[in-house]
């Protein structure tokens, strides 16, 4: 079939729809899992319930969910092999690049590596969600000089988690937590999804896309504005200091972490759940004033807008996701520079579920790109140079 020629695409392919989903789909004040709105499932369901749902089409029933359950506790221990590279990694690596390099080095032992097949990538994907709490909680022990301790048999995703990395001080932290993994869980074609796909589309297997996807997250305008927000948050160091801030970063056309989306125009719908936790949690921190810091940053941001440009003032408009689940993280005693691990942890579900998607019906993504570079230029000897 012949393709014509098109004009280029938009900057940042905004408002291209670029592939076909059954997972999710995003629009203004609107996210949907499957069906399912995001206000139906963040407070009512396990992490687990989630991520079967992603990866089957529907919410388990009791047997589904209990077999789910009992694969991922199969597989949530690490390997010598692996736990050899975090000791390794954990003097010097980030966060980020910890969990990009794990997770790329367990191809090396996986039973299904380069088998493609639904079964097999199901499994995979299983694997893949079950170790990454795990990983990151060795990651964080690791950095304190303690031991990792082993996840335990009992416990579901999320507490596993919040035992595996010590953040047993408060009580709600697997509650919470597991809600926080559900609304990270999934987000159509963001960034480290289109990666995925991009790398799943070439035929590559789970572990290369998932590892594409892991890279793409990392950066400030994507998962690393969580990280990003706790810097900025630092940066300001008190409340009274919000308003001068604030105008000196317009000036400097600073981009404020947290705010501002690609798709949302209005609200952001999980970041009204994130408020929450972090708000209540604020009411035990004894560190800065970093929640009433965010408060008085998002109203102040919201007072100056007249004074940003108009695509500036449209984007502030929306406080994201990140804004409020890095205080909330924080709050939860989770160091500042791993927000973003935590939101690849949650967000695993979600690449795998793309990726088995793009393989039942593949195509490579291959667009093209516009040359704006010169032509006809002719090979000069390097001595005439
Ligand atoms: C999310 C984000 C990447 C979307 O970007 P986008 O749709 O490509 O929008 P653009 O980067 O083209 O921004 C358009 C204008 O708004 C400004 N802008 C966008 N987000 C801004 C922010 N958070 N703070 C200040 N200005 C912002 C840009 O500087 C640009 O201004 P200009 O036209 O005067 O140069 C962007 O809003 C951003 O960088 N936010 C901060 C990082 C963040 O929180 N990321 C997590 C997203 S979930």
């Amino acid at each position: 079939m012949a393709v014509e020629r098109q004009k280029a695409a938009p900057r940042g392919l905004e408002g291209v729809v670029a592939a076909a989903t059954a997972i999710c789909s995003v629009s203004d004040n609107f996210l949907q899992y499957r069906g399912y709105r995001i206000e139906e499932l963040a407070g009512k369901a396990e992490y687990e319930e989630v991520a079967f749902l992603l990866l089957n089409g529907d919410l388990p029933n009791r047997t589904e969910l209990r077999d789910f359950k009992a694969e991922l506790t199969k597989h949530r221990t690490l390997s010598p092999f692996l736990r050899g590279i975090l000791q390794e990694m954990s003097e010097t690596g980030t966060g980020m690049d910890v969990l990009r390099t794990v997770v790329s080095a367990s191809a090396a032992e996986d039973p299904g590596e380069g088998d493609n097949s639904r079964e097999a990538e199901y499994a995979k994907a299983i694997r893949l969600t079950a170790k990454l709490p795990t990983i990151l909680a060795t990651y964080i022990r690791r950095r304190r000089g303690e031991q990792p301790v082993p996840p335990d048999p009992t416990l579901g995703h999320a507490a596993n988690f919040v035992k595996m990395a010590g953040l047993d001080a408060n009580p709600k932290a697997a509650e919470i937590l597991n809600t926080c993994f559900i609304l990270q869980a999934e987000h159509g074609l963001n960034a480290s999804t289109f990666a995925a796909r991009i790398a799943a589309a070439t035929l590559a297997d789970m572990h290369a896309a998932v590892t594409a996807g892991l890279g793409a997250l990392k950066g400030p305008l994507h998962g690393g504005a969580t990280d990003g927000t706790m810097k900025m948050l630092d940066e300001i160091g008190t409340p009274e200091r919000v308003e001068t801030w604030v105008q000196k970063a317009i000036a400097s056309k600073y981009k404020f972490s947290g705010f501002g989306h690609r798709v949302y125009k209005t609200e952001d719908p999980r970041a009204k759940f994130l408020r929450k936790f972090a708000m209540d949690l604020a009411k035990d921190w004894k560190g800065p004033k970093y929640f009433e810091i965010q408060e008085r940053l998002a109203a102040e941001i919201a007072r100056q807008r007249p004074t940003m440009s108009p695509a500036a003032a449209e984007k502030v408009n929306v406080v994201n996701v990140d804004y409020y689940a890095a205080t909330t993280y924080t709050f939860l005693g989770i160091p500042a520079d791993l927000g973003t691990s935590i939101f690849a942890v949650g967000r695993m579900a979600g690449w795998c579920a793309h990726i088995m998607e793009q393989h039942s019906d593949n195509r490579l993504i291959r667009p093209e790109s516009e040359y704006t570079g010169p032509t006809g230029k002719r090979w000069v000897p390097l001595a005439e140079r």
